[in-house]
């Protein structure tokens, strides 16, 4: 996870609520449809990983299904009090570790999902899954409940690694499990983990180019980031665990862009890796700056309501969550309006992690705001920024290993645009 790190539910930016009511919306430009997506987070994993500080849980014994699926359909019902009339493009179970949910229990949330909005015919639905957790007649029945993509979490192909970073399956489960995945979903993808201690670049040239023959048409590499506040963080400041640093972490990074564009399956996000038309949807949506329903513990959400584009987030804490959803109907703890500067920033910020970048039109269309043209040209001229057609800018490779100092740049250059937002111009 290059400098970002990657967030099924991307974080909201620190935000207070705006003071006034004003009339973005989300608007799609032609051909490149948000979409509205349904992110379906399961909190709960075997064992705690100590580089990561996702909202994952263990529960000895494991958690009260039955309960939880019961919170998950009335958390649904009130999303789709709330987000009405949309039509769902993809759902993403993530986690945590959603691949220990019966088939059951998956199957009855996309049974609830379908008769809470119209549900497109070549609907997304991708489940993340650990090797470990994998079997194959639990894939199939995922599968039967509607699941047409699955994510693995393999991390590396190396025993030691993998020891390292505290996974609970060895290298032979992970393949064992990428076979599972290909035999039974047309589309699969599957997690690395790389810049590990020690990591050289003969070695990950190695690795990598062995996961590059099992990946199918998706992959994504992630850069190890050390997390405030996890194990990994408090051996690091004892001295005891040291990454590869920005020279070295970048070589790697520059190696794997080589392999996998070599592979065709070039990086369509900063640590997303596909063949063309094979990219992840719904973080497609995230990306483009899409809505969509943040359901269970710690989910955030995007919903243009109201006339104002809202930034939801649910209590994180299972059991809380699960007290919460009994007393209300569902547990949000924050419903945000976002300002129009708000919206800007983080349009921008997720969409110029993409290597198609962002349309300035759209950005416009969403938050009445668009850059000083002055301040786009700066970045061209600085070799940090492309333009693409007559309103698309996108970060050049040089402009990616600084994306935040570009973000910056262009949202401290926000002006009224001459184009303003259409009002009465539904969510994605
Ligand atoms: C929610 S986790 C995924 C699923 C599953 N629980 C698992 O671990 O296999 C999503 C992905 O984020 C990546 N990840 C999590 N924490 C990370 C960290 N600190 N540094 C780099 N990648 C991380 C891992 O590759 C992981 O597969
Ligand atoms: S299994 Fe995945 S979500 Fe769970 S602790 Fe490990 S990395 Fe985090």
């Amino acid at each position: 996870m290059p400098s970002m790190p990657y967030r099924t539910a991307p974080a909201p930016f620190a935000s207070s609520p705006a003071p006034f009511s004003q009339t973005a919306r989300a608007l799609e430009p032609a051909g490149e449809a948000a979409g509205f997506g349904v992110y379906i987070h399961w909190p709960f994993c075997a064992s705690k990983c100590p580089y990561c500080d996702f909202n994952s849980h263990v529960r000895a014994g494991g958690p009260d299904e039955p309960r939880f699926l019961r919170a998950f359909l009335a958390e649904l019902q009130h999303w789709a009090e709330l987000a009405p009339d949309r039509e769902v493009t993809s759902v993403f179970f993530g986690g945590g570790t959603p691949s220990l949910m019966s088939p059951q229990t998956v199957g009855a949330i996309l049974e609830r999902v379908h008769a809470s909005w119209p549900v497109r015919a070549d609907v997304e639905v991708t489940l993340e899954a650990n090797p470990s957790s994998v079997e194959a007649g639990r894939f199939r029945g995922y599968r039967a409940a509607g699941v047409n993509r699955v994510s693995l979490g393999v991390q590396s192909l190396d025993d030691a690694a993998l020891g390292m970073l505290g996974r609970r399956h060895t290298a032979g489960e992970a393949l064992a499990a990428i076979e599972v995945a290909r035999a039974t979903f047309a589309r699969y993808s599957f997690d690395m983990i790389y810049a590990r201690p020690g990591q050289t670049m003969a070695a990950w040239r190695e690795e990598l180019g062995r996961a590059l023959t099992l990946a199918a048409r998706h992959l994504s590499l992630y850069q190890l980031t050390i997390e405030p506040d996890t194990p990994f963080a408090a051996l690091q400041a004892r001295g005891k665990l040291r990454v590869p640093d920005g020279g070295a972490a970048h070589d790697l990074y520059a190696l794997a862009q080589d392999l996998t564009g070599a592979a065709g399956l070039p990086a369509y996000e900063i640590s997303n890796h596909a063949a063309p038309g094979d990219e992840c949807r719904h973080n497609l949506t995230y990306w483009r700056y899409g809505e969509y329903a943040g359901v269970g513990p710690g989910a955030h959400g995007r919903v243009v309501a109201d006339g104002m584009r809202r930034a939801t987030s649910a209590e994180r804490q299972p059991e809380l969550w699960l007290e919460r959803v009994a007393a209300t109907g569902h547990g949000m703890v924050e419903s945000l309006a976002l300002r129009p500067t708000e919206q800007a920033d983080e349009a921008l910020l997720m969409g110029l992690r993409l290597t198609a970048g962002l349309d300035l039109g759209r950005l416009a269309a969403v938050s009445g705001l668009r850059p000083r043209a002055g301040a786009v040209d700066e970045l061209v001229a600085l070799g940090l920024l492309q333009r693409g057609g007559t309103s698309r800018v996108r970060a050049s490779p040089a402009g990616r290993l600084v994306l935040n100092e570009v973000v910056l740049r262009l949202a401290c250059a926000l002006e009224p645009a001459t184009e303003r937002p259409r009002a009465g111009v539904t969510g994605s």
